[in-house]
């Protein structure tokens, strides 16, 4: 089945039914742009985030890992550029008040805004009688601000100000200067962290694409600057083999050199990697080169020095910045999108999730062959406990018979499953079934 024919909906609908997403607050009747992790969900996240953390710090002598804190003082976002120039073009319906961002809705009238200022965008409109999705005139546009604003402390004035960082770079930046006098690494070295980051979405749509709480995985990798052009390759080339390693595939995937009029601010050069989405071909993650405009702010906001001396020498310059900006949530639907397989076993359709076997959720199901007989359920359980005192994500699955078993756990994509049979008791030996090629072998129990 072609990425491009599955639908969101099924997508959705299988990532609710298999408890891996869950909209946020559903019970209350949802938080438009917030998502909650069922118990499949947040192990795949967590194998994700895990992977990218092996591959990309733990792997490296060159990275270093943190974990900052969400908030943080107000003149962080003063001194990026944030408060300022972290804005959506915001248009209203002059009937009912809906607000909706401009750009969104030229491409939903099939306009492509790439490059359009929002006064370009707003003569668009007008040129073509655009309405609102309720069919009302549309109001010009004004810049929104995307950052969630709030006060720290019992004091509400301006001085207690701060907001739920939008991005976890800044938290990197701002501690560029502890990890150099902690470790005093060679250049060039980044820090990388993975956290959870906050924007006020005008509208938040496409499952957990466009969301309002996400998370990231970024790294800041500090070069000389006349050498950013080599890391900037090498980066693109180690994101190339971390998305295969998630087991995207290949001619799903897409590099979109992005034109300087749609580049944010700090950047002189990106690299969208795209991906062919349900919705449509969308940003999966960025690579930018983000120059010294983060450090040099900082060094210029507080006066202090964000140079980095080449050991042995007299040698100093502020450091320029590659970064690889990885979004958790759109990695999340890609996997899902590329794990999703249909087939058809002995005349029956199949649903089944070919996540690459180090992701997966369930790592093994383990079953007795039939739940009424405490011999084989006895045995069973030996393996299970077994086999989750090794790998954990290991899941004990008694329910329905053989056949419902293997088909609920191929839906969620559980590589392997362990079934216990009559044949056990008598010379020790389980049946693994594959999940990929639906074959059955006998494997001595002790050489699981
Ligand atoms: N520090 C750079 C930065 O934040 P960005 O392109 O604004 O750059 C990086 O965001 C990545 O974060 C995106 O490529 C995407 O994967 C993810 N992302 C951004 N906004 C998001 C949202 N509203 N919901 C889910 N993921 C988002």
């Amino acid at each position: 089945m072609s990425k491009q024919n599955i639908k969101m909906e099924t997508i959705v609908s299988l990532a609710k039914r298999r408890g891996f997403i869950y909209q946020g607050s559903e019970i209350y009747g949802g938080l438009a742009g917030t998502w909650d992790y069922g118990p499949l969900g947040v192990q795949l996240k967590r194998n994700i985030q895990n992977l990218w953390w092996q591959t990309f710090i733990d792997n490296r002598e060159d990275m270093h890992g943190l974990d900052a804190a969400i908030l943080m003082n107000q003149k962080v976002w003063q001194a990026s550029g944030h408060t300022e120039t972290f804005v959506d073009p915001l248009c209203e319906d002059t009937v009912n008040h809906k607000r909706y961002r401009t750009d969104h809705l030229l491409q939903d009238n099939g306009v492509d805004p790439e490059g359009m200022t929002m006064q370009q965008m707003d003569e668009v409109i007008k040129e073509k009688g655009i309405k609102s999705p309720d069919g009302n005139a549309l109001s010009e546009s004004r810049t929104f601000n995307m950052m969630f604003k709030t006060n720290v402390g019992p004091l509400q004035d301006e001085s207690s100000v701060s907001y739920l960082r939008p991005e976890t770079a800044q938290g990197i930046f701002t501690n560029y200067k502890n990890v150099l006098d902690s470790f005093y690494p060679n250049l060039p070295f980044g820090i990388g962290q993975i956290g959870k980051a906050f924007r006020n979405e005008i509208s938040p749509r496409d499952f957990v694409f466009r969301s309002r709480e996400f998370e990231q995985m970024e790294v800041e990798y500090f070069v000389d600057p006349k050498r950013w052009e080599e890391a900037f390759e090498q980066w693109r080339s180690d994101i190339k083999n971390f998305l295969s390693e998630l087991g995207l595939p290949e001619d799903s995937i897409h590099e979109l050199e992005v034109p300087e009029e749609d580049r944010a601010h700090y950047s002189k050069r990106t690299i969208d990697f795209e991906f062919d989405f349900p919705h449509k071909r969308d940003e999966l993650l960025g690579l930018a080169y983000r120059t010294d405009f983060d450090l040099m702010n900082i060094q210029n906001a507080t006066g202090k020095s964000m140079e980095y001396t080449i050991k042995g020498t007299n040698n100093k310059f502020v450091p320029h910045v590659i970064e690889p900006s990885f979004g958790v949530e759109r990695a999340i639907v890609a996997v899902l999108v590329s794990a999703y397989h249909e087939d058809e076993i002995n005349g029956e359709k199949r649903v089944v999730m070919k996540f690459p076997e180090h992701i997966a959720p369930v790592r093994c199901a383990v079953s007795p062959l039939l739940k009424n007989k405490p011999e084989l359920v006895k045995k069973a359980r030996e393996v299970y406990k077994i086999l989750k005192k090794k790998h954990g994500n290991v899941m004990w699955d008694d329910n329905g018979n053989i056949g419902k078993r293997y088909r609920r756990q191929d839906e969620i994509g559980t590589p392997e499953c362990v079934v216990i049979d009559f044949q056990t008791l008598e010379d020790d030996t389980v049946t693994v079934r594959n999940r990929d090629t639906t074959e059955q072998k006998r494997v001595v129990k002790k050489d699981l």
